[in-house]
């Protein structure tokens, strides 16, 4: 499977996801994972950003929100077109493009900064995703993403939950046999019945790296690590949204920041 394939999945999922995540169902992003990566992130008002993967566009509108000019990209037409009519209705002055990470349509040094909220891991051809982000940025600019945590969204997972359904483990396995997109069926756990109704699942290919896989495809690529974050949800987040209680067991989500190192002094 390679990165038009996936693309064409994530095009059949986009309405859905469209309806669900605006509806307030996406709970892990908007309660846990996008707060922990915006506090991550440097101040990038007045900076050129590009945003890969970037869906329907919320995570973008953030970025725009906080004084960014952002260009985003996405493989799926459809996202892109629920991205465009929310830009219409609420102009931030975002560039949303079809595109695929694998082949950014801009030149080399072109951003500040480029952004990856949950989409790298999506993407087949890892490696040809972190060259292209470090291509078209600029010597000194970062990167940042956010990805499942190879180490505990592995190919085997399960949750232990007590008599009370608490969580107390997740069992994990498998974690050196890297999926090359073994298609997995889902809705938001938090949509409820009524929510649902006439939606087909999600049906998203799989992925997996190894943490080192990660690491070092980064460190090839030509980037320094600048920081890492293992977001937690905190109590009052779990009493106000209790399925979350799972995410303060293990990290559920990485972020990472590396940057371009700048151009080495010519004399
Ligand atoms: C889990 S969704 C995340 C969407 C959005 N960033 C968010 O945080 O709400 C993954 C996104 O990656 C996109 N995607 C997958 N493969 C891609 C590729 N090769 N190039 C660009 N986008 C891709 C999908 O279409 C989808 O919108």
């Amino acid at each position: 499977m390679n990165h038009e394939d996936v693309g064409r999945y994530w095009n059949g999922n986009a309405d859905a996801w469209t309806k669900l995540s605006r509806e307030g169902y996406d709970v892990y992003r908007d309660h846990l994972n996008t707060p922990a990566f915006l506090a991550m992130l440097p101040d990038v008002a007045g900076l050129a950003g590009l945003d890969i993967g970037c869906g329907e566009g919320h995570n973008t509108r953030l970025l725009a929100r906080r004084g960014a000019r952002v260009t985003a990209v996405d493989i799926a037409v459809r996202f892109i077109a629920h991205a465009r009519r929310m830009e219409m209705e609420e102009p931030l002055g975002i560039d949303y493009r079809v595109a695929s990470a694998v082949a950014l349509p801009f030149g080399e040094g072109t951003f500040d900064f480029v952004t990856g909220f949950m989409s790298f891991m999506d993407v087949p051809e890892t490696d040809r995703v972190l060259a292209e982000a470090f291509r078209v940025l600029r010597p000194g600019g970062f990167l940042q993403f956010s990805i499942t945590h190879p180490c505990f969204d592995t190919p085997h997972r399960r949750n232990l939950r007590d008599a009370n359904r608490i969580t107390y483990a997740l069992e994990v396995g498998d974690y050196f046999r890297n999926l090359e997109g073994e298609v997995t069926e889902w809705l938001f756990g938090a949509a409820p019945a009524q929510a649902r109704e006439g939606l087909a699942k999600f049906k998203t290919p799989r992925f997996t790296r190894t943490l080192s896989q990660w690491l070092n495809l980064l460190v090839k690529t030509g980037f320094q690590l600048e920081q890492v974050g293992e977001p937690r949800p905190t109590d009052d987040t779990v009493r106000a949204y209790p399925d979350m209680q799972d995410a303060q067991v293990v990290a559920y989500f990485l972020h990472i920041r590396v940057r371009k190192p700048p151009r080495a002094n010519v004399t």
